[in-house]
């Protein structure tokens, strides 16, 4: 049991040792610059300052103790060895493997996988070349102008985070990222499109999930509508998924099918197949040095010491702001507007991963598990929720994010965005007393305690050098090992996801029931809402104004 190991309860007797230290005093004098030089980490081209957190060297040295009792570096080596660490799914969580090296050797329950994933990649860049200089044509011999992605959670947020993240590389063709069921996400992306020159992927890890399949199949009807001959869809449609027979029953043949393995969860699926619109986007190359730059984090992973291995140290940092001092959110603030998506992404990432309740063996876990994780990028935040994150009645841990050079060298921009990020850190860290006011010039005494910050909130600053794919690759393997450590303390299978499938058992049968099929058993609040549907629907048909004004309200391209 997690909370019976020796370190956990120090750890519970440490932080109420410290609770009432300020961060200020630990930085105050020559303390802080060594402190700033100890709890400053460098890995595979990223700076971690995490001196900004609530920790002594006496609670860092014991959360490496708790590293230690709970086994973590053993999980670690299981992991990579390829062993079946997602226990309830029996498979291994090998997405090390998708940007290792042949000689890396990595197994698979036992089996080389090197072979394949390179003869996929192979596939994926001879593709992606293929539609990036127009030998991969349209039906009518017009070279591909745009990429309709479809695809939800794993296998939408990663490769959309990373095209968005660098698409200043750009060169290829237009890409539209379609999740939502909602036929507004696709009828938007249809609208800016020709069917002769887009091509569709589909890409599903199942190739069963309910959004991507209405998707899939309402564009190949689109592409039909427009014209587009039934045996030359061909042209038009690519696959990625781990099922072969429903890529083919769909109609997309196997040379237009991307595999890849059930060893490779959603969630870290980009650097598969999965990430073909990044190869199709910013070209193999590109696609190439992101795998590289994960790599670099992964061998970091693999062998860097305890005290200097930045996933780790991340990852115990994290349990500590959770378990031990209670914050129950974490807020990830990219000061680089193209990291937009990042939070979407790791919110996917951590919350799908560890948001679990019951430890490996089916036990209860032992304490909280994942926070929330939200956030967007900075300057923006701060004008909107950073005034509670300054003055709010509870404190949230911060992980600031920015990359030492900028993307567009825009004269005067930089060193403003820089400059609020360290002072949004600094300003959590210090706060301001009342002292500090009327020294000021604060004259009205009632003004003071809204002028007050409490400080002593925590926060990480993590520096890229520059947003390129080696740097964005080393990033995002970063967050996924520092996933794992979470997991791997709090002592939950971080590889499983049960936790959305009930949503999904139960959105069938009343789909049916709003397509007009018999009423199953609900309760009243469910039954009512779905009378409400109905009612909604039954009217709408039954009024052929409305029903007019229903069908002109989709796009051309839908309505058929
Ligand atoms: O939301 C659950 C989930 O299974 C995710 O884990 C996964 O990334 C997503 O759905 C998409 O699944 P698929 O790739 O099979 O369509």
């Amino acid at each position: 049991m997690l909370s019976s190991l020796p370190a956990w309860r120090a750890l519970q007797a440490h932080a109420e040792s410290i609770r009432h230290v300020h961060l200020r005093d630990w930085f105050a004098g020559a303390a802080g610059e060594a402190r700033s030089t100890a709890f400053t980490l460098e890995a595979a081209g990223l700076t971690l300052d995490y001196a900004k957190n609530r920790v002594d060297a006496g609670a860092i040295a014991l959360l490496h103790e708790l590293a230690q009792q709970a086994g973590v570096l053993c999980k670690r080596d299981a992991m990579f060895r390829g062993e079946p660490v997602n226990t309830t799914e029996r498979r291994a969580a090998l997405h090390m493997a998708l940007r290792a090296r042949p000689e890396d050797g990595f197994q698979a329950a036992g089996v080389p996988v090197a072979a394949e994933v390179e003869a996929v990649l192979a596939r994926m860049a001879r593709f992606a070349g293929a539609v990036r200089e127009g030998a991969w044509r349209g039906w009518d011999g017009r070279a591909i102008t745009d990429v309709i992605h479809l695809g939800i959670g794993g296998s939408d947020l990663g490769p959309r985070m990373v095209c968005r993240a660098l698409g200043h590389l750009g060169g290829g063709p237009r890409l539209h990222f379609v999740a939502n069921v909602d036929g507004s996400d696709l009828a938007a992306a249809l609208a800016r499109v020709q069917a002769a020159t887009t091509l569709v992927v589909v890409c599903s890890k199942t190739f069963t999930t309910l959004e991507t399949m209405a998707n899939a199949h309402t564009a190949r009807a689109w592409f039909l509508r427009q014209g587009v001959p039934e045996d030359q869809l061909a042209r038009h449609f690519a696959a990625v998924s781990t099922h072969r027979e429903a890529v083919a029953a769909f109609g997309i043949g196997a040379e237009q099918m991307f595999p890849f393995w059930d060893w490779v969860g959603g969630r870290f699926s980009l650097w598969s197949a999965v990430g073909l619109p990044i190869a199709l986007a910013l070209g193999f190359d590109a696609f190439r040095a992101l795998l590289d730059g994960a790599r670099e984090m992964d061998r970091h992973f693999a062998e860097a010491p305890a005290a200097a291995n930045m996933p780790l140290v991340l990852g115990l940092l994290d349990v500590w702001n959770r378990s031990f001092l209670g914050a129950a959110s974490r807020c990830v603030a990219p000061y680089c507007e193209p990291l937009e998506l990042l939070p979407a992404f790791l919110q996917q990432l951590e919350m799908e991963s560890n948001g679990k309740s019951v430890q490996l063996d089916g036990t209860p876990a032992a304490c909280g598990t994942a926070p929330v994780v939200w956030g967007t990028t900075g300057t923006n935040g701060q004008h909107a929720y950073f005034q509670m994150m300054h003055q709010g009645s509870h404190w949230v841990p911060v992980d600031f994010i920015a990359a030492l050079e900028p993307v567009h060298a825009v004269p005067g921009h930089h060193s403003k965005l820089l400059a609020n990020c360290f002072a949004q850190s600094e300003a959590l860290l210090r706060g301001r007393t009342a002292d500090e006011v009327r020294a000021q010039g604060v004259r009205d005494e009632a003004l003071v305690p809204h002028l007050v910050f409490e400080g002593n909130r925590p926060s990480n600053t993590l520096l890229l050098q520059r947003l390129d794919p080696r740097h964005l690759g080393a990033l995002l393997a970063l967050c996924e090992h520092r996933t794992f450590v979470q997991g791997a303390l709090w002592n939950i299978n971080s590889f499983d996801q049960w936790g959305v499938e009930l949503g999904k058992q139960l959105a069938a049968p009343i789909a049916r029931e709003l397509e007009g099929g018999p009423a199953c058993a609900h309760d009243a609040s469910t039954a009512a809402l779905i009378r409400r549907a109905r009612a909604a629907a039954t009217a709408a048909a039954a009024t052929s104004a409305a029903s007019a004004a229903s069908a002109a309200a989709l796009p051309e391209e839908i309505a058929g």
